[in-house]
């Protein structure tokens, strides 16, 4: 069985980050979103691994992740050259699949619980599709499923009107080489692409297996703001140890859950986990509150924030009122004057929000 990562994409829900990067590479609790995946499907037994790369990113995904062998498996990057759709991204991906069977995981995406179920029960019955699902409050926004009582799919709607259940589907997919034969009969739908639902949806109207599994777990599509807070909550919560390979002042407190990275220095701080700071950070007279990731070589000064991702080599220097529910860029820098200003002054880039409340 081999693996499908799919890491292209337009990323327009992420802008302004994606317009300078991955969105697959966005950090959740410090680590890739990317990376979550190929260690779930590593873990699963799973060891020849392709990765469908963009030509706007294709290059960074490569650097970051390597040959695979840090996760003890083979990478094949697989360019796409435009994002026509996941469908095509399996198209494209042909020669790399052969004729094995294989999982499809969308690159954006966490799912609680690893895959080794999944993967069993798609070996132990003769079905060429098996999809996951997860009951959701919102399933309009969503590819929806239709099932009967013994977990075959009946019908897959995309972003349904009148959905047929609550079930969404997850980014996690099984299928057997008949899949490729489905995706040679689709045509791109009404948003110009090769849809997988269509091609799923063409696997059952031709009398082939395709069955569901529902997730027990959480899953979360971090495609945007609040989804990619909202899973680093949810990793932060489950996954935080405490660490301290850095330096804390006896001016500072450090409670609950907290990892601190190597060369980090805290002074006259209050940090409240859980929470994760990567190496070389400076953190001075800062209030850190819980369910907050910063990266490496960050700096806060006079700072107090909560439930906010800072990417690496941010700043937020002599900001007074607390930072909430935000999402800063690498380098990005948030500066207040040193008395309280009369103006604002911002080089805000396309696509950014900036909201004063
Ligand atoms: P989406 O999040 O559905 O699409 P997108 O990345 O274009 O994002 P947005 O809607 O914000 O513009 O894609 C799911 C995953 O599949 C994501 O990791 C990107 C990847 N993908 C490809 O690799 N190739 C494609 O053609 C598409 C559409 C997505």
């Amino acid at each position: 069985m081999k693996a499908l990562i799919l890491s292209g994409g337009k990323g327009t829900r992420l802008r302004p980050l994606t317009y300078t990067g991955a969105k697959q590479l966005v950090p959740v609790a410090n680590k890739p979103i990317l990376w979550y995946g190929l260690e779930a499907i590593a873990a699963s037994g799973i060891t020849d691994i392709g990765i469908v790369i963009s030509p706007e990113t294709g290059e960074e995904v490569k650097a970051k992740t390597g040959n695979g062998e840090r996760f003890g498996v083979n990478i094949t990057y697989i360019l796409q050259e435009q994002p026509a759709g996941l469908a095509h991204a399996v198209k494209i991906s042909q020669s790399f699949l052969g004729d094995a069977p294989f999982v499809m995981y969308l690159g954006d995406n966490l799912v609680q619980g690893g895959l080794g179920a999944l993967v069993d029960k798609f070996k132990s019955q003769p079905l060429d599709a098996l999809i996951l699902l997860c009951s959701v409050a919102n399933p309009t926004a969503f590819g929806v499923a239709k099932v009967d009582e013994q977990g075959r799919v009946l019908q897959l709607v995309e972003k349904p009107k009148v959905p047929p259940s609550n079930l969404a589907l997850v980014g996690v997919y099984l299928f057997s080489p008949l899949i490729h034969e489905a995706i040679a009969s689709i045509q791109p739908s009404a948003r110009g692409e090769l849809e997988i639902t269509d091609a799923i949806q063409e696997l059952i109207n031709r009398g082939q297996g395709v069955a569901a599994h529902q997730l027990q777990g959480w899953w979360l599509d971090t495609g945007k703001k609040d989804d990619l807070l909202e899973a680093n909550r949810v990793i932060l919560d489950s996954y935080v140890e405490t660490v301290n390979q850095g330096f804390v002042d006896e001016n500072s407190q450090v409670i609950g859950r907290v990892t601190i990275g190597k060369g980090t220095q805290i002074i006259n701080s209050t940090v409240r986990g859980p929470v994760i700071i990567g190496d070389n950070c400076h953190i001075e007279n800062c209030f850190i509150g819980p369910y907050s990731s910063i990266a490496s070589d960050v700096k806060l000064l006079h700072a107090d924030l909560e439930h906010s991702v800072l990417l690496q080599g941010a700043q937020v220097c002599n900001v007074h009122q607390r930072i909430v529910d935000s999402l800063i860029g690498q380098r990005a820098k948030v500066v207040e004057a040193p008395r309280r200003p009369k103006a604002l002054r911002f080089m805000v880039g396309d696509d950014s929000q900036v909201e004063l409340i």
